[in-house]
């Protein structure tokens, strides 16, 4: 603990926050940062565990409540509704609302009326389980792997973690011989899945989409060949990141965006509006790519799910269907050299969920020798100015 460093770096957030302008999501989060340190420097190590536990504790409880419909439950107009009365619609003991509820009150998610009586405020909003609470329940999944970490590590070989069928995550739920998505597809509460899909459509804060590659710069090429598809997004979910993409990218005359994942997402895609010019088709990208000489086939948060082989099988896959100027773009978090001390934790998370399933975070050295084992060549780092993420482009590599 130090008085010292936390007045000195309170005097310089004083100053910044004067200056600060709240759009500016880079000085934003420096300034997050900055009260990071203040913190770090008054906190004793008991404070900091107990607030790890706390974290942990949170997240349990909100998923808690929203796996049993008692958060989605709270009105909407904001009138107040009793620990018991939720409790009888879950078919719960009231307690477990009251326990979970405290939590959530004392970390402000949730307003208390008066005892036992609670009423939505306006960040209950943001955790609804169509919302980030999705992303709370897809986390959680994980904590159950990471409780048993000890004992796989004990029971397996340090080759098993990199075999998707013998990940920490199949091992648990006692499927070893299936790959996450299988399990995920096959053997879990076919709610994960839609929670899982909802999450992916909710990161784009953390996973920006916009302002690394030049996808506007396009416009040119693509109207001068409209037969050729523009961007093929390979294991896109419900087409969040494409949507993104086009936005991105502008009026393009005849600009055709294909969306691509597994049959049990595409199928779930019925009805819904993708908004013009995006086709869907069901695809598994360990098969060939049969979407032949696209302009742009883009891959986001896929090749962090697996090992360097099955990266380079990904990838080989759609190889085989890339024209001599065709691009293909990675966009994932960087593993940087060095840790920064007090910089931004999600990449580690991440990582451990991926730890989790037999993939992993990389460098990008890790990418490059990925491309290369696949017959590509990096030609290009777009890095997002608001997150660890970054483009990488590959293009085929030329032949000497
Ligand atoms: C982590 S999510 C990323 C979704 C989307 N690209 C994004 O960034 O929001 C991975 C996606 O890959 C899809 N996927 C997993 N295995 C696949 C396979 N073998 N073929 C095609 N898609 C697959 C999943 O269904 C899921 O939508």
């Amino acid at each position: 603990m130090s008085k010292d460093a936390a007045l000195a770096e309170t005097q310089s957030l004083l100053a910044a926050l004067q200056s600060l302008d709240l759009s500016d999501n880079t000085q934003r989060v420096a300034l997050l940062r900055q009260t990071n340190r203040i913190r770090a420097a008054l906190e004793t190590p008991l404070e900091l565990a107990s607030r790890w536990m706390e974290t942990v504790a949170a997240a349990g409880a909100l998923q808690l409540l929203i796996r049993i419909g008692v958060f989605d439950r709270l009105p909407a107009d904001g009138t107040p509704i009793s620990a018991a009365e939720l409790a009888q619609q879950a078919g719960v003991d009231a307690s477990v609302v009251t326990r979970c509820m405290r939590i959530l009150v004392a970390q402000g998610l949730v307003e208390e009326m008066k005892g036992d009586v609670y009423k939505r405020n306006g960040l209950s909003d943001f955790f609804k389980s169509d919302k980030l609470g999705a992303m709370m329940c897809t986390g959680f999944m994980f904590a159950r792997i990471w409780a048993m970490f000890p004992d796989y590590v004990k029971t397996h070989t340090p080759e098993d973690l990199w075999d998707v069928t013998k990940s920490p995550f199949v091992w648990t739920i006692g499927q070893e011989g299936k790959s996450f998505y299988e399990v995920l597809d096959t053997c879990l509460d076919p709610v994960q899945r839609s929670l899982f899909d909802l999450t992916m459509t909710n990161v784009e804060g953390m996973y920006p989409t916009r302002d690394m590659f030049p996808f506007r710069e396009m416009k040119g090429q693509v109207e001068l060949e409209p037969e050729r598809p523009f961007v093929v997004d390979v294991g896109g979910g419900r087409g969040q990141v494409l949507k993104v993409i086009r936005e991105e990218a502008g009026e393009i005359k005849g600009g055709r965006y294909i969306l691509q994942d597994l049959p049990i997402v595409i199928e779930s895609l019925k009805g819904e509006d993708l908004g013009e010019g995006i086709e869907v088709i069901a695809y598994d990208f360990f098969a060939e790519q049969p979407v032949k000489n696209a302009h742009i086939y883009f891959f986001r948060m896929i090749l962090h799910g697996f090992n360097d082989a099955m990266s380079v099988q990904i990838l080989k896959n759609t190889v085989s269907a890339m024209g001599p100027d065709s691009r293909l773009i990675v966009c994932e978090k960087l593993v940087p050299d060095m840790v920064p001390v007090g910089g931004s934790t999600e990449l580690y998370w991440l990582d451990m969920l991926m730890m989790s399933v037999g993939g992993k975070e990389r460098t990008v050295a890790d990418f490059q020798r990925v491309f290369d084992h696949a017959g590509l060549e990096l030609v290009g780092v777009y890095r997002s100015k608001t997150s660890q993420a970054a483009m990488l482009e590959g293009r085929l590599k030329r032949v000497a």
